[in-house]
């Protein structure tokens, strides 16, 4: 050999060596590469080193210099691979399992086809003007029913229709097992309940804030209806309230319409059947009619001035309307969900869908 092949031989040793170096993962595969490359008696090293010496006198010391450039290369990736098979680092990398190859693509979380809605929702009420506006889910009667003229001896009331909360006075007070189960009583002064409808944030807003006010509210209400196809003892509802100087019946079909064409496309009309809610005179009830089908969509109806006494307006000032409408019947009448349960039971074949 002169001494440019071996200079190449050299370098291409300590390539091998530091590519076996570096795949070497445990103990056994690391003492195999330090004997092959590095062994004293039968290394490839020490064979080269032997090389070296026959090379003619005036190459030798330059033979010598790739020599030591290359053994010093071979020690260094050998001390990083056994500094990193000690430390552990590897031991997690179960055989045959190679880490230098393209991952594997996993399922990636996304956003909730409800909160998705909730999202759309907002954009079109935003570019309509309201405001949004959050409220507690944790409500006393008097936003739930009293300021909405929902009057104590009202069906809607029935503790068998609510989610009351045992209030945490009455359990210190009780002994026993009756403090187990302490008894609801939904007239007293303290109760709370789950909120039944988002219309507890009209109140709240009103309460706080001179007219005039135009706000969404969307968020969660709960009613314990047993699930079924199209009932779910949680769902969301949009509230819309907007009070003026003379706010009209005609407005809130042309808002209701606007965010129906908006929300499902030119193709939709809207229709409004007489109803009875003891928050607005006169009720109906707001139903989209898409692609050949009427679906409800909530109540709505004219702000009743009871409802504006009760948070200091002046119905002679002042008139507005206010609706309801369901999330999940919006979202589900969209993507053509048949059943609400399906929503919520996280399963990732359904939700990855939306
Ligand atoms: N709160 C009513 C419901 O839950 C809907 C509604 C809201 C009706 C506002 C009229 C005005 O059914």
């Amino acid at each position: 050999m002169d001494l440019d092949q071996l200079v190449q031989t050299l370098e291409r040793l300590a390539l091998d060596a530091e590519a076996a170096l570096a795949a070497a993962h445990d103990a056994a595969a690391l003492e195999a590469a330090r004997v092959q490359f590095a062994g004293a008696r039968s290394g490839q090293l020490k064979t080269l080193q032997k090389e070296v010496g026959t090379l003619p006198a005036d190459s030798k010391r330059a033979g010598y210099v790739k020599f030591n450039e290359v053994k010093d290369r071979i020690q260094a990736a050998l001390d990083a691979a056994a500094a990193r098979v000690e430390s552990g680092a590897d031991a997690a990398i179960p055989a045959g399992l190679d880490p230098t190859l393209p991952g594997v693509r996993r399922r990636l979380g996304h956003v909730h086809p409800i909160t998705q809605t909730i999202e759309h929702l907002k954009q079109i009420m935003a570019r309509l003007g309201f405001e949004v506006v959050e409220g507690p889910e944790v409500e006393d009667t008097w936003h739930n029913f009293v300021a909405l003229n929902i009057p104590e001896d009202h069906p809607a009331r029935d503790p068998l229709d609510n989610f009351f909360l045992a209030c945490a006075g009455k359990l210190a007070d009780d002994k026993g097992a009756a403090a187990r189960t302490p008894a609801i009583d939904p007239t007293a002064p303290d109760a709370r309940l789950m909120r039944s409808q988002t219309s507890t944030v009209q109140i709240r807003v009103m309460e706080k804030s001179a007219p005039p006010v135009r706000i969404i509210s969307l968020g969660r209400v709960y009613r314990p209806d047993p699930p079924d196809q199209t009932h779910f003892p949680m769902f969301h509802q949009m509230e819309g309230l907007w009070i003026d100087r003379s706010v009209t019946m005609a407005q809130l079909k042309s808002v209701l319409r606007m965010f129906a064409t908006n929300y499902l496309g030119a193709d939709v009309s809207i229709r409004f059947r007489p109803s009875f809610f003891p928050f607005t005179e006169p009720s109906v009830e707001a139903d989209f009619s898409w692609k050949g089908k009427w679906i409800e969509f909530g109540g709505a109806g004219m702000v009743d001035p009871n409802v504006l006494r009760a948070v200091g307006y002046d119905p002679e000032e002042v008139t507005g309307f206010a609706f309801g409408l369901g999330v999940e019947r919006l979202c589900m009448g969209r993507h053509r969900i048949e059943d609400i349960r399906d929503l919520f039971r996280n399963d990732v074949r359904f939700l990855e869908q939306f």
